[in-house]
Protein backbone atom coordinates (compact mmCIF):
# COMPACT_ATOMS: atom_id res chain seq x y z
CA UNK A 1 0.00 0.00 0.00
CA UNK A 2 1.49 3.36 -0.65
CA UNK A 3 1.35 6.13 1.95
CA UNK A 4 1.18 9.58 1.80
CA UNK A 5 4.07 11.91 4.05
CA UNK A 6 5.07 14.67 4.79
CA UNK A 7 8.74 15.35 4.40
CA UNK A 8 9.33 19.28 4.57
CA UNK A 9 7.65 22.19 5.85
CA UNK A 10 8.13 25.62 5.03
CA UNK A 11 6.61 29.18 5.55
CA UNK A 12 6.59 32.81 5.57
CA UNK A 13 5.07 35.92 7.00
CA UNK A 14 5.01 39.47 5.26
CA UNK A 15 7.35 41.89 7.44
CA UNK A 16 4.86 44.31 8.20
CA UNK A 17 3.43 43.94 11.79
CA UNK A 18 -0.01 45.42 12.66
CA UNK A 19 -0.61 45.15 16.73
CA UNK A 20 -3.85 45.30 18.64
CA UNK A 21 -2.44 48.73 19.91
CA UNK A 22 -2.35 49.82 16.38
CA UNK A 23 -5.69 48.97 15.67
CA UNK A 24 -6.68 50.98 18.65
CA UNK A 25 -5.28 54.35 16.88
CA UNK A 26 -7.54 53.13 14.01
CA UNK A 27 -10.89 51.78 15.32
CA UNK A 28 -13.08 51.86 18.44
CA UNK A 29 -11.26 48.62 19.86
CA UNK A 30 -8.95 47.78 22.18
CA UNK A 31 -5.85 44.98 22.93
CA UNK A 32 -7.92 43.84 25.95
CA UNK A 33 -11.67 43.38 23.57
CA UNK A 34 -9.46 41.51 21.10
CA UNK A 35 -7.23 39.29 23.17
CA UNK A 36 -9.83 38.17 25.18
CA UNK A 37 -11.98 37.29 22.73
CA UNK A 38 -10.14 36.00 20.05
CA UNK A 39 -6.57 35.25 21.63
CA UNK A 40 -4.83 37.68 18.96
CA UNK A 41 -2.22 39.94 19.97
CA UNK A 42 -1.04 41.16 16.53
CA UNK A 43 -0.86 39.81 12.46
CA UNK A 44 1.56 40.01 10.10
CA UNK A 45 0.22 42.62 6.86
CA UNK A 46 1.73 41.68 2.85
CA UNK A 47 2.85 45.34 1.76
CA UNK A 48 1.14 47.10 -1.02
CA UNK A 49 3.41 45.35 -3.66
CA UNK A 50 3.20 41.78 -2.30
CA UNK A 51 0.46 39.71 -3.70
CA UNK A 52 -0.84 36.15 -2.59
CA UNK A 53 1.35 34.40 -5.01
CA UNK A 54 4.65 36.12 -3.66
CA UNK A 55 3.85 34.63 0.26
CA UNK A 56 3.51 31.34 -1.58
CA UNK A 57 6.84 31.49 -3.51
CA UNK A 58 8.62 32.24 -0.20
CA UNK A 59 6.96 29.22 2.10
CA UNK A 60 7.35 26.43 -0.93
CA UNK A 61 10.93 27.36 -1.32
CA UNK A 62 11.65 26.79 2.24
CA UNK A 63 9.99 23.91 2.15
CA UNK A 64 11.39 22.19 -0.94
CA UNK A 65 15.06 22.74 0.84
CA UNK A 66 14.00 21.09 4.43
CA UNK A 67 12.94 18.09 2.09
CA UNK A 68 16.27 18.11 0.35
CA UNK A 69 14.03 18.18 -2.83
CA UNK A 70 14.80 20.20 -5.86
CA UNK A 71 11.57 22.08 -7.74
CA UNK A 72 11.93 19.33 -10.61
CA UNK A 73 11.31 16.48 -8.51
CA UNK A 74 7.63 18.35 -7.74
CA UNK A 75 4.54 16.74 -9.94
CA UNK A 76 1.65 18.30 -8.48
CA UNK A 77 0.97 21.65 -6.95
CA UNK A 78 -1.59 22.66 -5.17
CA UNK A 79 -2.42 25.82 -3.82
CA UNK A 80 -5.52 26.41 -1.15
CA UNK A 81 -6.15 30.04 -0.99
CA UNK A 82 -9.14 32.49 -0.78
CA UNK A 83 -7.49 35.85 -2.45
CA UNK A 84 -5.63 34.27 -5.77
CA UNK A 85 -3.57 37.34 -7.34
CA UNK A 86 -5.67 36.76 -10.65
CA UNK A 87 -8.81 35.50 -11.60
CA UNK A 88 -7.11 32.93 -13.52
CA UNK A 89 -4.64 31.36 -14.08
CA UNK A 90 -4.99 29.83 -10.79
CA UNK A 91 -2.48 31.06 -8.03
CA UNK A 92 -0.36 27.11 -8.44
CA UNK A 93 0.37 27.70 -12.14
CA UNK A 94 1.50 31.12 -11.38
CA UNK A 95 3.31 29.60 -8.68
CA UNK A 96 4.50 26.70 -10.89
CA UNK A 97 6.13 29.33 -13.38
CA UNK A 98 8.11 30.83 -10.53
CA UNK A 99 9.65 27.56 -9.15
CA UNK A 100 10.58 27.12 -13.09
CA UNK A 101 8.38 23.32 -13.44
CA UNK A 102 6.66 21.89 -16.50
CA UNK A 103 3.93 19.99 -17.30
CA UNK A 104 2.53 18.56 -13.72
CA UNK A 105 -1.04 19.57 -12.50
CA UNK A 106 -1.38 22.51 -10.79
CA UNK A 107 -4.80 23.95 -9.62
CA UNK A 108 -6.37 26.21 -6.79
CA UNK A 109 -8.69 24.75 -4.03
CA UNK A 110 -10.64 27.22 -2.49
CA UNK A 111 -12.25 26.01 0.88
CA UNK A 112 -11.45 29.36 2.35
CA UNK A 113 -10.27 28.63 6.50
CA UNK A 114 -10.64 24.96 5.70
CA UNK A 115 -8.90 25.14 2.37
CA UNK A 116 -5.44 23.73 3.52
CA UNK A 117 -7.36 19.92 4.82
CA UNK A 118 -8.71 20.30 1.47
CA UNK A 119 -5.82 20.85 -0.92
CA UNK A 120 -3.78 18.22 1.49
CA UNK A 121 -6.56 15.36 1.05
CA UNK A 122 -6.65 16.34 -2.62
CA UNK A 123 -2.68 15.44 -2.29
CA UNK A 124 -3.28 12.05 -0.25
CA UNK A 125 -5.43 10.79 -2.44
CA UNK A 126 -3.73 11.57 -6.19
CA UNK A 127 -0.51 10.44 -4.26
CA UNK A 128 -2.43 6.79 -3.38
CA UNK A 129 -3.95 6.85 -6.72
CA UNK A 130 -2.61 8.51 -9.19
CA UNK A 131 0.98 8.07 -9.60
CA UNK A 132 1.96 11.42 -8.02
CA UNK A 133 5.61 10.79 -5.82
CA UNK A 134 6.57 14.84 -4.51
CA UNK A 135 3.26 16.79 -4.72
CA UNK A 136 3.96 20.74 -3.48
CA UNK A 137 0.80 21.47 -1.10
CA UNK A 138 0.92 25.70 -0.08
CA UNK A 139 -2.12 27.78 1.83
CA UNK A 140 -1.81 31.43 1.17
CA UNK A 141 -3.60 34.31 1.96
CA UNK A 142 -3.60 37.97 1.50
CA UNK A 143 -6.53 38.05 3.39
CA UNK A 144 -6.29 41.76 4.40
CA UNK A 145 -7.03 42.78 0.88
CA UNK A 146 -11.43 41.35 1.33
CA UNK A 147 -11.32 43.14 5.32
CA UNK A 148 -13.39 46.00 5.57
CA UNK A 149 -11.06 48.49 7.83
CA UNK A 150 -13.73 50.01 9.11
CA UNK A 151 -15.31 46.97 10.27
CA UNK A 152 -13.98 46.08 13.69
CA UNK A 153 -16.08 43.25 14.26
CA UNK A 154 -14.12 41.26 11.48
CA UNK A 155 -11.27 43.52 10.55
CA UNK A 156 -9.34 42.54 13.86
CA UNK A 157 -9.54 38.79 13.22
CA UNK A 158 -7.50 38.36 10.28
CA UNK A 159 -3.89 38.20 8.88
CA UNK A 160 -1.25 37.03 6.34
CA UNK A 161 0.84 34.76 5.48
CA UNK A 162 1.58 31.70 3.76
CA UNK A 163 2.90 27.80 4.53
CA UNK A 164 3.80 24.98 2.75
CA UNK A 165 4.62 21.24 2.79
CA UNK A 166 5.75 18.54 0.03
CA UNK A 167 4.43 15.64 0.29
CA UNK A 168 6.04 12.40 -0.77
CA UNK A 169 4.72 8.78 -1.42
CA UNK A 170 6.07 6.56 1.06
CA UNK A 171 6.11 2.74 2.06
CA UNK A 172 4.78 4.19 5.90
CA UNK A 173 2.34 6.50 7.13
CA UNK A 174 1.70 9.42 7.03
CA UNK A 175 -1.42 10.74 6.71
CA UNK A 176 -3.90 8.00 8.03
CA UNK A 177 -7.07 9.90 7.32
CA UNK A 178 -9.34 12.91 6.32
CA UNK A 179 -12.73 14.19 7.03
CA UNK A 180 -14.29 16.53 4.75
CA UNK A 181 -17.43 18.11 5.23
CA UNK A 182 -19.29 21.38 3.88
CA UNK A 183 -22.95 23.01 4.57
CA UNK A 184 -23.69 25.80 1.90
CA UNK A 185 -26.64 26.20 3.82
CA UNK A 186 -24.80 28.52 6.36
CA UNK A 187 -23.20 29.99 3.01
CA UNK A 188 -24.73 33.68 4.19
CA UNK A 189 -22.76 33.54 8.01
CA UNK A 190 -19.31 33.83 6.80
CA UNK A 191 -18.75 35.36 3.31
CA UNK A 192 -17.56 37.64 0.21
CA UNK A 193 -21.19 38.50 -0.72
CA UNK A 194 -19.80 39.73 -4.19
CA UNK A 195 -17.58 37.91 -6.99
CA UNK A 196 -16.76 38.05 -10.35
CA UNK A 197 -19.93 36.80 -11.60
CA UNK A 198 -22.34 38.94 -9.36
CA UNK A 199 -20.80 41.88 -8.85
CA UNK A 200 -18.06 43.06 -11.24
CA UNK A 201 -18.39 47.09 -10.28
CA UNK A 202 -17.94 45.85 -7.18
CA UNK A 203 -14.82 44.38 -7.38
CA UNK A 204 -13.13 47.08 -9.36
CA UNK A 205 -14.44 49.72 -6.21
CA UNK A 206 -13.01 47.96 -3.63
CA UNK A 207 -16.08 46.64 -1.74
CA UNK A 208 -15.34 42.72 -2.25
CA UNK A 209 -15.40 42.49 2.13
CA UNK A 210 -15.34 39.43 4.27
CA UNK A 211 -18.59 39.99 6.63
CA UNK A 212 -19.56 37.30 9.61
CA UNK A 213 -22.17 36.96 11.84
CA UNK A 214 -19.23 35.71 14.51
CA UNK A 215 -21.58 33.96 17.31
CA UNK A 216 -23.18 32.29 14.90
CA UNK A 217 -20.10 30.64 13.19
CA UNK A 218 -18.51 30.43 16.83
CA UNK A 219 -21.10 28.16 17.85
CA UNK A 220 -21.18 25.79 14.97
CA UNK A 221 -16.74 25.59 14.66
CA UNK A 222 -17.41 24.37 17.74
CA UNK A 223 -19.56 21.27 17.55
CA UNK A 224 -18.62 20.57 13.85
CA UNK A 225 -14.91 20.31 14.76
CA UNK A 226 -15.45 18.57 17.84
CA UNK A 227 -16.99 15.91 15.86
CA UNK A 228 -14.40 16.06 13.46
CA UNK A 229 -11.55 15.10 15.53
CA UNK A 230 -13.38 12.50 17.40
CA UNK A 231 -14.12 11.38 13.51
CA UNK A 232 -10.83 11.12 12.55
CA UNK A 233 -10.04 9.03 16.05
CA UNK A 234 -12.93 6.73 15.35
CA UNK A 235 -11.64 5.99 11.88
CA UNK A 236 -8.27 4.75 12.66
CA UNK A 237 -9.31 3.19 16.07
CA UNK A 238 -7.28 5.69 17.72
CA UNK A 239 -7.51 6.51 21.17
CA UNK A 240 -7.24 10.14 22.49
CA UNK A 241 -4.22 9.73 25.04
CA UNK A 242 -2.02 8.62 21.39
CA UNK A 243 -2.31 11.63 20.37
CA UNK A 244 1.05 13.96 20.87
CA UNK A 245 -0.15 17.26 19.00
CA UNK A 246 -3.48 19.10 17.66
CA UNK A 247 -2.50 21.40 15.13
CA UNK A 248 -5.70 23.35 14.72
CA UNK A 249 -6.65 26.32 12.07
CA UNK A 250 -5.94 29.38 14.09
CA UNK A 251 -9.82 31.24 13.90
CA UNK A 252 -9.76 31.59 17.88
CA UNK A 253 -8.32 30.85 21.01
CA UNK A 254 -11.41 29.72 23.11
CA UNK A 255 -12.68 28.07 19.59
CA UNK A 256 -9.13 26.07 19.80
CA UNK A 257 -9.39 25.17 23.98
CA UNK A 258 -12.71 24.15 23.41
CA UNK A 259 -11.33 21.41 20.59
CA UNK A 260 -8.70 20.57 23.03
CA UNK A 261 -11.52 19.69 26.06
CA UNK A 262 -13.04 17.68 23.67
CA UNK A 263 -10.11 15.70 22.75
CA UNK A 264 -8.75 15.82 26.40
CA UNK A 265 -5.35 17.37 25.20
CA UNK A 266 -3.43 20.00 27.51
CA UNK A 267 -3.16 22.64 25.88
CA UNK A 268 0.51 21.82 26.50
CA UNK A 269 -0.03 19.63 23.14
CA UNK A 270 -1.63 22.35 21.21
CA UNK A 271 0.23 24.42 18.66
CA UNK A 272 -0.80 27.31 19.00
CA UNK A 273 0.36 30.87 16.65
CA UNK A 274 -3.03 33.01 16.70
CA UNK A 275 -1.61 34.99 19.07
CA UNK A 276 1.24 36.51 16.36
CA UNK A 277 -0.47 34.98 13.29
CA UNK A 278 -4.52 35.98 14.04
CA UNK A 279 -6.53 33.80 11.62
CA UNK A 280 -4.62 33.44 8.15
CA UNK A 281 -7.34 31.01 6.86
CA UNK A 282 -5.68 28.42 4.05
CA UNK A 283 -2.27 29.84 5.30
CA UNK A 284 -2.93 28.50 9.20
CA UNK A 285 -2.40 25.23 9.53
CA UNK A 286 1.03 24.86 7.54
CA UNK A 287 2.24 28.01 9.15
CA UNK A 288 1.96 26.62 12.70
CA UNK A 289 3.30 23.37 11.93
CA UNK A 290 5.92 24.49 10.20
CA UNK A 291 6.83 26.66 13.20
CA UNK A 292 6.60 23.65 15.37
CA UNK A 293 8.51 21.29 13.16
CA UNK A 294 11.42 24.13 13.03
CA UNK A 295 11.20 24.46 17.18
CA UNK A 296 11.49 20.91 17.78
CA UNK A 297 8.27 20.48 19.44
CA UNK A 298 6.51 18.14 16.34
CA UNK A 299 9.42 14.99 15.80
CA UNK A 300 9.14 12.21 13.40
CA UNK A 301 7.11 9.47 14.36
CA UNK A 302 4.32 11.99 16.52
CA UNK A 303 0.56 11.45 15.85
CA UNK A 304 -1.04 14.45 14.83
CA UNK A 305 -4.28 15.62 14.54
CA UNK A 306 -4.89 18.90 11.96
CA UNK A 307 -8.86 19.94 11.99
CA UNK A 308 -10.58 23.71 10.33
CA UNK A 309 -13.73 25.39 10.01
CA UNK A 310 -14.43 27.90 7.66
CA UNK A 311 -16.99 29.75 5.42
CA UNK A 312 -19.61 27.74 3.56
CA UNK A 313 -19.50 26.20 5.84
CA UNK A 314 -16.48 24.02 5.16
CA UNK A 315 -14.65 21.73 8.39
CA UNK A 316 -12.45 18.42 8.49
CA UNK A 317 -10.16 16.44 10.44
CA UNK A 318 -7.25 14.66 9.15
CA UNK A 319 -5.04 12.39 10.88
CA UNK A 320 -1.48 11.19 10.81
CA UNK A 321 2.11 10.41 12.00
CA UNK A 322 4.94 12.87 10.95
N1 LIG B 1 -13.66 45.92 19.51
C1 LIG B 1 -14.55 46.26 20.48
N2 LIG B 1 -15.82 45.82 20.47
C2 LIG B 1 -16.21 45.03 19.44
C3 LIG B 1 -15.33 44.64 18.42
C4 LIG B 1 -14.00 45.13 18.48
N3 LIG B 1 -13.08 44.82 17.55
N4 LIG B 1 -15.99 43.86 17.57
C5 LIG B 1 -17.24 43.73 18.02
N5 LIG B 1 -17.38 44.44 19.17
C6 LIG B 1 -18.56 44.58 20.01
C7 LIG B 1 -19.84 44.22 19.28
O1 LIG B 1 -20.33 45.36 18.58
C8 LIG B 1 -20.75 43.80 20.41
O2 LIG B 1 -21.26 44.97 21.01
P1 LIG B 1 -22.81 45.05 21.46
O3 LIG B 1 -22.97 43.93 22.45
O4 LIG B 1 -22.90 46.40 22.05
O5 LIG B 1 -23.58 44.84 20.20
C9 LIG B 1 -19.80 43.18 21.43
O6 LIG B 1 -18.49 43.62 21.07
C10 LIG B 1 -19.84 41.66 21.49
O7 LIG B 1 -19.62 41.13 20.21
P2 LIG B 1 -19.84 39.58 19.96
O8 LIG B 1 -19.98 39.35 18.49
O9 LIG B 1 -20.90 39.09 20.87
O10 LIG B 1 -18.45 38.97 20.46
P3 LIG B 1 -18.07 37.44 20.57
O11 LIG B 1 -17.78 37.11 21.98
O12 LIG B 1 -19.01 36.52 19.83
O13 LIG B 1 -16.66 37.39 19.80
C11 LIG B 1 -15.74 36.78 17.63
C12 LIG B 1 -16.61 37.76 18.43
C13 LIG B 1 -14.30 36.91 18.12
C14 LIG B 1 -15.84 37.16 16.16
C15 LIG B 1 -16.21 35.32 17.83
O14 LIG B 1 -17.62 35.27 17.68
C16 LIG B 1 -15.58 34.33 16.85
O15 LIG B 1 -14.40 34.03 16.93
N6 LIG B 1 -16.36 33.71 15.96
C17 LIG B 1 -15.89 32.65 15.09
C18 LIG B 1 -14.90 33.06 14.02
C19 LIG B 1 -14.51 31.85 13.17
O16 LIG B 1 -14.26 30.78 13.66
N7 LIG B 1 -14.51 31.98 11.85
C20 LIG B 1 -14.28 30.80 11.01
C21 LIG B 1 -13.09 30.89 10.21
S1 LIG B 1 -12.97 32.37 9.31
C22 LIG B 1 -13.16 32.00 7.63
O17 LIG B 1 -13.52 30.96 7.22
C23 LIG B 1 -12.95 33.15 6.70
Amino acid sequence: MKFARITGTGSYLPEKILSNHDLETLLDTTDQWIYSRSGIRERHIAADSEFTCDLAEHAARRAIESAGRKPVDIDLIVVATTTPDQVFPSTACLLQNRLGIHDCPAFDVQAVCAGFIYALDVVYRQIQTSGSKCALVVGAETFSRILNWKDRSTCVLFGDGAGAMIVEESDRPGIMSSHLHADGAFKDLLCVPVGVSTAYQEILAGRAYTEMQGKEVFKWAVTALGDAVLEALEANDCDQSEIDWLVPHQANIRIIRAIARRLDLSMDNVIVTIDRHGNTSAASIPLAFDEAVRDNRIKPGQKIIFEAFGGGFTWGSMLLEY
